[in-house]
């Protein structure tokens, strides 16, 4: 362990907290206890990440913050491989992690599919989405898994139509995705997901360079490849990181996000029944805070001897972001309570820094959508077993629920 004062002493991880702890079976919606516990502390907890590597946990608001926005803090998983679940041959880096300059240069190239206004003239499109699922899971009858019938579904044809990839094949990227993102996968497993969905990928760049449409990957080929910017690789690999990210965490947030209303049907009730935007896109802002459903993913290394809240961690050390804690932290008044009146803005469910969330204006205009319109139209819809026997996430990186019964 090392203080500010500097003093290291090695540990093997053998008697550290496994991080991110265990969650209370009481109350599934919030972070693992111990993390409370973390967050009171002074300076930051050294814990076992579920891969086996040691980092320390920053739990509190101001450090997480603070951590995310320091360029001494790595994200280079080429420089830094033990912030790779997988290291795969004849692929190229993920921009995710890398370091800028070379992230900022690819992630520009897909900025502006993502900003506000593009988004937003997706919206119609996406109400229909929506409308579409709704209405096939009512006509296939009550009780229904809301994940398999309406939060996985939506997000998954929606970044397919933006991508281009055909939502025929999606249980096969569904399946590669969740690979990828459950903790402990085999490296064997986890290599062979990699490489079978980034082996798709490639064959649909080069199908696109052929026939463009209009879509992302099109536009990367005919705007980006031609002009050296970036390869069929790259082109490959961003629609992979995009493909993957964009799915699973907005389908978790959709079916969590109903389930915590579900629990609180007296906030549930606000978003029923307003009409007013501002009021569904605050509530949208409180779900996010309030679930935080990136619980094992935000890790970085120091590239020198940094301090932390108050705390020394030398350079080559990891760390990990608890935004779950950080989003419970003072800063929020009463945060451990869902209060869709409150100004949630400032939150980390996205991220903050360089790496924030590039997809959170379509995120934040797939829930704004789902979930209002769920509950108008099923005002009788209820959780169809008692609660103890939902599965939750507990072993995957993006926390949420496996199924959700519901009858209505
Ligand atoms: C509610 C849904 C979502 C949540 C909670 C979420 C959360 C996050 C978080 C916490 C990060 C930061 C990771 C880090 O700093 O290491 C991140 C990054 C990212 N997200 Fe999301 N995300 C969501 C939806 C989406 C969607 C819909 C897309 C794509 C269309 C997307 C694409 C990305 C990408 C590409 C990055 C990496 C950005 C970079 O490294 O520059 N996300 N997301």
């Amino acid at each position: 362990m090392s203080t500010a004062t500097g003093q290291t002493q090695p540990n093997d991880g053998t008697d550290l907290p496994d991080y991110p702890g265990t969650r209370s079976p009481r109350c599934p919606f919030d972070p693992p206890p111990v993390q409370a516990g973390w967050r009171r502390a002074d300076g930051l907890t050294q814990v076992r990440l579920s891969n086996g590597r040691i980092a320390w946990a920053v739990t509190r608001y101001g450090d997480v913050k603070q951590l995310l926005g320091d360029p001494r803090l790595s994200a280079d998983g080429h420089r830094y491989p033990q912030l790779m679940e997988t290291q795969q041959h004849g692929q190229p880096q993920a921009f995710p992690r890398m370091d800028d300059p070379e992230h900022s240069r690819i992630r520009r190239t897909l900025t502006g599919e993502f900003t506000v206004k593009r988004v937003e003239a997706m919206r119609p499109h996406v109400r229909s989405l929506v409308d579409r699922f709704l209405e096939e899971m009512i006509a296939a009858g009550s009780p229904a898994d809301l994940v398999r019938a309406y939060a996985l579904p939506i997000p998954s044809l929606v970044i397919s139509l933006l991508l281009g990839v055909p939502y025929d094949d999606h249980t096969f990227f569904q399946t590669r995705s969740a690979t990828l993102m459950r903790k402990g996968t085999p490296q064997q497993e986890r290599q062979a997901a990699s490489g079978e969905l980034f082996g798709y990928l490639l064959d649909l760049v080069k199908r696109k360079e052929r026939e463009p449409g209009d879509d992302l990957i099109s536009r990367l080929v005919t705007e980006r490849v031609v002009t050296g910017e970036l390869t069929h690789l790259d082109v490959a690999m961003n629609s992979m990181v995009i493909l993957h990210a964009g799915h699973e965490t907005t389908a978790n947030m959709i079916a969590l996000g109903t389930l915590a209303l579900l629990e609180n049907p007296r906030q549930a009730d606000r978003i029923r029944d307003t009409d007013d935007p501002k009021v569904v896109a605050a509530a949208v802002e409180e779900l996010l805070r309030y679930l935080s459903i990136a619980q094992d993913m935000l890790v970085r290394v120091a590239t020198e001897d940094i301090v932390v809240g108050g705390h020394l961690v030398r350079e080559g050390e990891m760390l990990v972001s608890g935004v779950p804690s950080a989003n419970r932290d003072g800063v929020f008044e009463s945060a451990d309570l869902l209060d869709l009146d409150r100004d949630a803005r400032g939150h980390l469910a996205f991220g903050y820094g360089v790496h924030q969330c590039l997809g959170q204006s379509l995120a934040r205009v797939e829930l704004q959508e789902a979930l209002p319109a769920l509950l108008r139209r099923l005002p009788a819809l209820r959780l169809a077993v008692p609660l103890e026997e939902v599965r939750f996430r507990h072993d995957m990186v993006v926390y949420g629920v496996h199924e959700l019964p519901v009858a209505w």
